[in-house]
C-alpha cells in the first residue's frame, strides 16, 4: 500500500514519524475521513473547510508548497495508485505540529508539520443497516472544543470500546443529560414527529454528513429541528439513528437493552439514506472534483 508522508508516496511500511514527532506525544494535530466512490471523493470541500477550520483554531500550519487543494490531489493519486477508483474507499488525512523535543509550548515558528495520507478499501455496512443496530449510554467526559477534529480520541475510543464489549454498534454520549454525539458519529432522534440533532457548538464535531442529512431532511420537508435531546426523552423516540463519513445513516433499534420505538429501523432513517445514497453516487458520476 501507497501512503502519503511529507511530501513523498511511499510503501507504508517504509513511512516513519520521529518518536519526537507531536501527534505521538501530544496526540498534537487533526485528521479528518473523506468516503470515495469510484475514485472520486464525495464532499471533499466540506471536509476540508473542517480540516482548516480546526487548523486555524489551533494554529497549526500547512507545510511549504502544500495546501488543501493539494491535500486533495494527494488523496486522489492515493486512491489511484492503490487501484481503489472502482469500489469505495476512505480517504484519512492527519497534520501533526510536526517533530521537536517534548515542551508544551509550541516548537519554533517554521517547525514543519507531520502530513500523513492514506487510502484505504471501504465496505458499507449493509447487513448491520437492514436489521438496525444496537447503541449503549455513556457520560460524555470530553474537553470543550469537540467542535475540533483532534488526533486525541481516547474518550471516543474507551466509548466505542465499551459499546464493542456490550455488542452494540456505538456509544451514545451524554453530558449534562443532553444526547451529544456518538464516539465517530452524530446521533439524530425522531421525537414526536421531528427530527432532531444536536446544534453545531463546541459540545459535538460539526459532521459533514450530520450537514448533509438536515439539508436532505429540510428538502424531504420533514419537520427538523438542531435542539438537544435529553436522554431521558429516548424512552419516547419513534427512531434513533447515527450518521457519519464510515457509517451514512444507521437505524438505531436496541439502546441499552430495550427496543427503540417499534424495534425496527424506521421510515426517516431509511428515507435518508436512500436519499443521500442517491447524493454520493449522483456526485461520484459528475465530475472528478464532484462535491455535495
Ligand atoms: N469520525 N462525531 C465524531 C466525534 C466523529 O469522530 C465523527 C467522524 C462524526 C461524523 O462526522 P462526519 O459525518 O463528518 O464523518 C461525528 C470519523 C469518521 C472517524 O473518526 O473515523
Amino acid at each position: 500500500m501507497l501512503v502519503y508522508l511529507n511530501g513523498a508516496y511511499l510503501d507504508s511500511a517504509a513511512a516513519r514519524v520521529s518518536v519526537e514527532d507531536r501527534g505521538f506525544l501530544f496526540g498534537d494535530g487533526v485528521y479528518e475521513v473523506t468516503r470515495a466512490l469510484g475514485g472520486r471523493l464525495f464532499a471533499s470541500d466540506r471536509h476540508l473547510r473542517r480540516l482548516e477550520h480546526g487548523m486555524r483554531e489551533l494554529e497549526l500550519h500547512w507545510p511549504e508548497g502544500l495546501d488543501g487543494a493539494g491535500v486533495r490531489e494527494v488523496s486522489e493519486r492515493l486512491l489511484r495508485d492503490n487501484r481503489l477508483t472502482d469500489g469505495e474507499a476512505t480517504a484519512y488525512v492527519q497534520i501533526t505540529r510536526g517533530v521537536a523535543p517534548r515542551s508544551h509550548v509550541f516548537p519554533a515558528a517554521g517547525t514543519p508539520p507531520t502530513v500523513y495520507a492514506v487510502a484505504r478499501p471501504f465496505k458499507g455496512l449493509e447487513h448491520e443497516r437492514a436489521r438496525g443496530v444496537g447503541a449503549i449510554l455513556v457520560e460524555d467526559v470530553r474537553w470543550g472544543r469537540c467542535d475540533l477534529k483532534t488526533i486525541q480520541l481516547l474518550p471516543n475510543v474507551l466509548a466505542k470500546q465499551q459499546a464493542a464489549r456490550a455488542d452494540a454498534f456505538d456509544a451514545i454520549q451524554v453530558r449534562d443529560g443532553f444526547v451529544t454525539e456518538g464516539a465517530n458519529t452524530n446521533v439524530f432522534v425522531v421525537l414526536d414527529g421531528v427530527v432532531r440533532t444536536h446544534p453545531t457548538g463546541p459540545r459535538i464535531l460539526a459532521g459533514v454528513t450530520r450537514e448533509i442529512v438536515l439539508e436532505l431532511v429540510r428538502e424531504l420537508r420533514l419537520p427538523a429541528r438542531e435542539e438537544p435531546v435529553l436522554a431521558t426523552e429516548l424512552t419516547r423516540a419513534s427512531e434513533l439513528f447515527f450518521t457519519g463519513t464510515t457509517t451514512d445513516v444507521m437505524p438505531v433499534v436496541r439502546l441499552d437493552g430495550r427496543p427503540v420505538g417499534n424495534g425496527q429501523p424506521g421510515p426517516v432513517a431509511r428515507q435518508l439514506y436512500a436519499t443521500l445514497r442517491e447524493r454520493m453516487e449522483q456526485a461520484a458520476k459528475i465530475s472528478p472534483a464532484a462535491t455535495a
